[in-house]
């Protein structure tokens, strides 16, 4: 039995491993310790009353930061502890994949790199991010912009025909707008593909949204019954999943076609020096079928689009729609960002530069992504033995666990633990400003923002691994800059546009949740265009 270690180690951590290998061992001659975990038994109800991660969250104040959770003969190990979640995700990472995760999303993504086992990973990793440099998101930042301005242009033509004339005010569910706005970035951004759904509904926008809800369904829904032979031709809902799954697939199919009877071949150092502000596509496809040498074929090329496709959008609306409901509760801090983006941006145009200024607009993002993470859980099947370190409150030696164990990583719960924030539950973006010692929690190096120099956002470098709103390690987000910029733009192009308020109190906002967290019912809002400023 062996720890696997990285070359990214730091030689403190290296000892460690050599220490949890002997420990392993004899635990492992023991019979292991997973017994010895504490358990929290799932109910039934805990499945289906309310999103399961808020459970997560009582059981994790109950039982510490990893317990086993139950239900009937099936259970997962959770975990809320930044040095195990350190452990699974960088320093031990070549012993995970994605369990649980790959049998839900294969059927869709097939081998994108979300679902990816190890070898295909590396693969399609070492080609897929440096399609996202520099040039390319600063080229990207005038597809953001665009797309921010055609959802502003709606909701003020909305404004002029519906406004109720006291004050110029419409109801909106701005959950449904920032959707749409994120699924035709990501379209321009990935395949240079307009679906245009701000404006117009089409038949594969259809298809995307039938998609992402059967995925969700198939993530809450605990019997997976689609797998039964002839299930796809029988049971409705899966022949109109299969139905949608082919009109997405049939439109990329044509997208890839199209690129590759226009390839350019180049090599990637060249393609990364592209005049990206005079190119017509600057899309990530266009870069990856142009790059020498990537000849691809075209099933894996549409599973790594698929992938990013849906892993791009949600996601990034999911931001916004929780930043807006944040802001919203907080006219103070609403109208702080409002100044920050007048005296920012002026009467002209955002660009790259107004990011690197626009910093509580950043905080903002991230205390959202905080507050809701996007998934809130990351999910993990160990491929091998392993011993995972001893938490910060008292596990002191750690668990062995077996081949096979399926792992939950709680960013939700990482995300609002007691013993790493300052009033968890609460909405404050300047906390990422300061620095906060370690306070003798064993393992832990504090949360240092020195510690990543010109990051613009608050990482998990930052927070050793407190905060985790892109996971970590090798497998972490390959869109991040690319989400994160895409939020700054579009929030404050609205903020700099219009007030916003809740329709109606927070609690009846309703949360659901598969990959993300999002609304049961939108995210109603009273909106009114600012007065002049
Ligand atoms: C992976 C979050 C936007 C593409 C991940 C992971 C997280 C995440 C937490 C790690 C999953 C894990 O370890 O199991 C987010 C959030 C986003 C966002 C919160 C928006 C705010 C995007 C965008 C794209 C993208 C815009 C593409 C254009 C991917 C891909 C992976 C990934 C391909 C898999 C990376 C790998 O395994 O190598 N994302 N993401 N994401 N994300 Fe994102």
């Amino acid at each position: 039995v062996r720890c696997q270690s990285t070359s990214t180690e730091e030689p403190k951590t290296r000892r460690n491993l050599f220490d949890n290998a002997s420990n392993l061992l004899t635990n492992l001659l023991s019979g292991g310790n997973l017994g010895s975990m504490p358990i929290a038994e799932g109910a039934v109800s805990d499945l289906f009353g309310r999103p399961l991660f808020f459970s997560l969250y009582d059981w994790f104040l109950e039982h510490g930061s990893v317990y086993r959770l139950a239900f009937g003969p099936k259970s997962f190990v959770v975990v809320s502890d930044p040095i195990v979640a350190r452990h699974i995700l960088r320093e031990n990472m070549y012993s995970y994949d994605k369990g649980v995760l790959a049998e839900i999303l294969e059927p869709i993504m097939g081998k994108g790199l979300i679902p990816a086992d190890l070898e295909t990973w590396k693969q399609r990793r070492r080609v897929i991010a440096p399609g996202f440099h520099s040039l390319f998101l600063e080229a990207m930042v005038r597809t953001f912009i665009d797309c921010s301005e055609k959802t502003i242009l709606k909701l003020e033509k909305l404004l002029e025909s519906k406004s109720d004339g006291e004050g110029g005010t419409i109801q909106l569910d701005l959950e449904a707008e920032f959707s749409n706005l994120a699924l035709d970035i990501i379209g321009l951004g990935v395949f240079n593909y307009s679906f245009g759904s701000v404006t117009k509904e089409s038949p594969v926008i259809k298809a995307v949204y039938g998609t992402l809800f059967e995925a969700e369904h198939r993530s809450t829904f605990y019997i997976p019954y689609w797998k039964l032979p002839f299930a796809r031709w029988i049971v409705p809902r899966q022949r109109k999943f299969h139905s949608d799954l082919k009109a997405i697939n049939d439109c990329l199919d044509g997208l890839i076609r199209n690129a590759k009877e226009t390839r350019q071949e180049d090599d990637v150092e060249k393609l990364q020096e592209r005049d990206y502000s005079n190119l017509k596509d600057a899309s990530l496809l266009r870069f990856l079928v142009d790059m020498r040498g990537a000849d691809v074929d075209d099933r894996q090329l549409r599973d790594d689009l698929m992938t990013m496709l849906i892993a791009g959008h949600e996601t990034t609306a999911a931001v916004l729609t929780w930043s807006v409901f944040l802001l919203a509760q907080n006219p103070s801090k609403m109208k702080k960002a409002q100044e920050e983006i007048d005296s920012v941006l002026g009467d002209g145009m955002i660009t790259i530069e107004c990011l690197k200024k626009l910093e509580y607009v950043r905080l903002i993002i991230a205390e959202s992504l905080r507050l809701y993470p996007q998934p809130p859980l990351l999910i993990r099947r160990s491929l091998k033995p392993d011993l995972l370190p001893g938490g910060y409150n008292g596990d002191k030696d750690g668990y062995a666990i077996p081949a096979g164990t399926d792992i939950f990583i709680s960013v939700y719960n990482l995300h609002r633990s007691p013993y790493f924030w300052d009033r968890p539950h609460e909405f404050e973006p300047e906390r990422f400003l300061v620095p906060r010692k370690s306070e003798g929690i064993k393992g832990w190096a504090g949360f240092d923002p020195s510690r990543s120099p010109g990051a613009l956002y608050p990482n998990e470098i930052i927070a050793d691994f407190s905060f985790l709103p892109f996971g970590g390690g090798a497998r972490k987000c390959v869109g991040d800059q690319f989400a994160l910029m895409e939020s700054t733009v579009a929030l404050a192009m609205l903020l700099k546009k219009f007030d916003v308020e809740l329709v109606g109190s927070p609690d009846s906002v309703e949360l659901v949740t598969g990959a993300t967290i999002h609304t049961k019912n939108g995210l109603w809002c009273n909106v009114r265009k600012r007065a002049l400023h």
